[in-house]
């Protein structure tokens, strides 16, 4: 532990119980089953042989992973491996390995969620995947996208120019008029009041990264369900969602959820490649769009493109992954991303992510200068948590938590908040070290 983080830990009291602290409500040996082993093979906290699996400086308490993430070393490894063997021989190495290692790429997004891996395309980010969603989708000038205020510009940037396309209407509601006071229930209730005879499209984040509230998904999907049942297939309303704050976090499987498409980048909490994502879709969402990038991977497009033909039959997942030569090391590295998720255990993974974002949600509302934005029930939120200083812009707390050797970050929206968004590679003991930086923020 270098001297910056340990005095870091050292403020809070906590330095030589970093590490050493399980996860609210979990004993140690539970824990241990099945994950990683600590460096000196022990088992004292199985948490700190996770963070081992990263390289992160020890010199910043980092909660920022929602954007960017470490690779863990599994990751490292797999990239450095093809890495080398590209560099050695390029081209006969990629026509040797690239469909098989896309294929296992899908085979394992499509273990991890429950789908099949003929329905999941790979892009290179949730942007890619939500701007070709959108920008596929066929629609009429008669019809229309419904999403929310509340929603990320990625969305509602990609369904403006979806519009402008395709003369369609973009309708925006507000989802909430007070975050503190909303319910699952709720949330549904008026997403299924808003759906109009025109709506083809309801455009949705699962996890909002401004506030970190989290969507009923599987609530919303029923409700859609009912109002569809008396839709024409060519009218039925499609379920859209930028899902990428609740994967590589939540414990479900994709059809659980309901969507018609879901869209995610794999470098955030997956902890998968830089530069990678993907799009799932269903029979349904396949049917109602087009590729807009030319696939490198679908033989049926190449052989229609010989022969001067339409290629046949509808979308799939491969049809729709961007062709083109790209930073393949990073792509044919995602499984073992999977594989790192898998073997530690999606349960523990949502439990701990949610136990470290309850503890900083109770700390940050215990503080009298500081209004969470976060719903504090497990069922709204998720990794992400928001918050403001009274007294003081998102960005000057960012800044002094910067100057504290904590990563935070400002929510890029017209109304900005501080997110602070623990994941796996923290501790409790640097929740607590956080909150006293945040407690002193303000004195
Ligand atoms: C809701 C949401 N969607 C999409 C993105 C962009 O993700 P990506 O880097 O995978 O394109 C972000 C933030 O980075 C986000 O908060």
């Amino acid at each position: 532990m270098t001297l910056a983080r340990r005095e870091l830990l050292a403020r809070t009291g906590l330095a030589l119980a970093a590490g050493a602290i399980a996860s609210p409500g979990r004993s140690n040996a539970a824990a241990a089953e099945g994950m990683p082993q600590s460096r000196d093979g022990s088992s004292a906290d199985p948490w700190d042989a996770v963070r081992a699996q990263f390289v992160l400086s020890d010199e910043y308490i980092h909660m920022s992973a929602m954007l960017i993430a470490s690779h863990p070393k599994p990751v490292r490894d797999a990239i450095e491996q093809h890495r080398r063997a590209m560099d050695a021989n390029p081209l006969t190495y990629l026509f040797q390995n690239n469909r098989s290692l896309q294929d296992a790429a899908r085979a394992a997004a499509g273990q991890y969620l429950g789908v099949n891996a003929p329905d999941i395309a790979l892009t290179d980010s949730t942007t890619m995947g939500v701007g070709l969603v959108y920008n596929g989708l066929r629609l009429t000038p008669e019809q229309e996208i419904l999403s929310t205020e509340q929603d990320y510009y990625v969305t509602h940037e990609s369904i403006r120019l979806a519009a402008k396309r395709t003369g369609a209407k973009v309708r925006k509601i507000p989802l909430y008029e007070w975050i503190d006071e909303i319910t699952e229930d709720q949330i549904a209730d008026r997403i299924a009041q808003a759906i109009a005879p025109a709506t083809r499209v309801v455009a949705l984040t699962w996890v909002h990264s401004s506030t970190g509230l989290k969507l009923p998904l599987r609530r919303i999907a029923d409700a859609l369900e009912a109002l569809n049942a008396d839709r024409d297939e060519a009218a039925r309303v499609l379920l859209c969602v930028d899902g990428v704050h609740g994967f590589g976090i939540e414990d479900v499987l994709l059809p659980d959820l309901g969507c018609d498409f879901f869209m995610a980048g794999c470098h955030k909490w997956l902890f998968g490649p830089r530069g990678t994502g993907i799009v799932v879709g269903t029979k349904r969402g396949w049917d109602a769009v087009l590729p807009t990038i030319p696939s490198f991977t679908d033989g049926e497009t190449w052989q229609a493109w010989y022969s001067g033909a339409e290629p046949a039959g509808s979308t799939t997942g491969r049809r729709m992954t961007p062709g083109g030569y790209k930073a393949f090391e990073h792509l044919w590295a995602l499984p073992q991303a999977f594989a790192f998720h898998q073997g530690i255990g999606k349960s523990r993974i949502a439990e701990r992510t949610h136990a470290l974002a309850g503890q900083m949600k109770e700390g940050l509302a215990a503080m009298p200068h500081v209004t969470l934005q976060t719903p504090r029930s497990d069922n709204l939120s998720a990794g992400i948590v928001s918050f403001d200083v009274e007294g003081l812009s998102p960005a000057a707390v960012v800044r002094r938590l910067r100057d504290r050797r904590i990563v935070a970050s400002v929510a890029p929206y017209a109304v900005p908040h501080v997110r602070l968004t623990p994941c796996i590679q923290n501790t409790p003991a640097e929740i607590e070290a956080v909150l006293l930086e945040i407690r002193a923020v303000a004195a």
